[in-house]
């Protein structure tokens, strides 16, 4: 062959035609808005590790909410940051803390407008910081389990459309699945942090939900990073125990995993780009030296191109905004 016959440069010769061979695409319909809202009197207060994103009231939430529906964004994850915290984040369960009023008054304000999911897990919740209950110097599992299924009834009960379970204790979907269904919500969905790793990337998130531990360290309960193969066991065990959508997490160092995943299982599959993704593209970005827009959307886009489904993302705003005026 004296010249390249196959000349893929064809395809990418303007816009038109480049779009029209263009294999993955970023629609709102994918795109779950993360949400904190915190028992405080400040409407909003901006969170320090992550520039433009806050913690809102249980008034400020609303208008948030509002823009948030208004920009099309199909559903918010809510996490929650209490008043009080003690050894057995008993504050997760109680029939009037904050996310349980936060759901009430979002559902009642916005119906089926939204879908609200709700992180269920302690470490907000804690004196000590940790994802469950503290026996010693370790996390005691079988105890944690009960404790993590009443937070969940309570949340569906305060009328959460989904919950999603983030601690990483063995057994946690079954757990909750059934104290669902023993209850009448059999209807609602589960969708587990399956593949969740102990991660460097949640130091910005561990700020803005207050939910820093206060001594040791995650690793004995989330994933190590070392592992791919782990990753899923781990996802095939949330989808027997029933989970109907399994996460993994963090999502850009580890597009390898949800590739994996998307090639063994058949559920949808959801990615969090988690905060440290978010605020290692601001600060590039704020210092000149990368395109905020363009790093977005060639990060989010390779989340779905991995083979993600949902992406959860602190960019929601940003990305819906685009979308709407055309501009993505
Ligand atoms: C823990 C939890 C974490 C995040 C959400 N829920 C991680 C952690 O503190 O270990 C991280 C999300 C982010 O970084 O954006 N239940
Ligand atoms: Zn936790």
């Amino acid at each position: 062959m004296e010249y390249p016959y196959t000349r893929l440069r064809r395809l990418r010769k303007n816009g038109i035609i480049r779009s029209l061979v263009k294999e993955t695409e970023l629609t709102i319909n994918h795109i779950v808005c993360p949400v904190f809202v915190k028992e405080m009197d400040e409407k909003k207060a901006e969170i320090p590790s992550m520039p433009g994103i806050y913690q809102f009231s249980l008034e400020g939430v609303l208008r948030e909410i509002e823009e948030i529906v208004d920009l099309s964004i199909p559903a918010i994850l809510l996490f929650g940051i209490p008043d009080k915290k003690d050894e057995y984040g008993s504050s997760a369960f109680d029939e009037n803390g904050v996310i349980q009023k936060a759901v009430r008054r979002i559902k009642k304000l916005f119906g089926d407008e939204l879908l609200v999911i709700t992180d269920v897990c302690l470490c907000e919740y804690t004196s000590h910081g940790h994802c469950g209950i503290v026996k010693g110097e370790t996390v005691d599992n079988d105890e944690t389990l009960k404790v993590l299924s009443r937070v969940a009834l309570s949340h569906v009960e305060a009328g959460s459309d989904m919950v999603a379970p983030s601690d990483m204790m063995d057994g946690r979907v079954r757990a909750i699945r059934d104290e669902l269904d023993k209850n009448g919500y059999n209807h609602i969905p589960i969708m587990s942090y399956a593949a969740k790793y102990a991660s460097s990337l949640y130091g910005p998130f561990r700020v803005a939900a207050e939910s820093k531990p206060q001594f040791g360290d995650r690793s004995s309960y989330q994933m190590d990073f070392h592992n791919k193969r782990e990753a899923l066991t781990e996802i095939e065990l949330d989808i027997n125990e029933g989970a109907d959508i399994v996460m993994v997490k963090p999502a850009i160092f580890y597009l390898d995993v949800i590739s994996a995943a998307r090639e063994r299982f058949t559920v949808p599959i959801a990615a969090y780009s988690v905060s440290g993704e978010y605020l290692m593209v601001k600060e590039a970005s704020r210092a000149g030296y990368i395109d905020y827009k363009k790093t977005v959307i060639e990060l989010t886009t390779s989340i779905k191109r991995a083979g993600a489904d949902i992406l959860i993302t602190y960019f929601a705003k940003d990305l819906a905004k685009w979308m709407k005026e055309g501009s993505l």
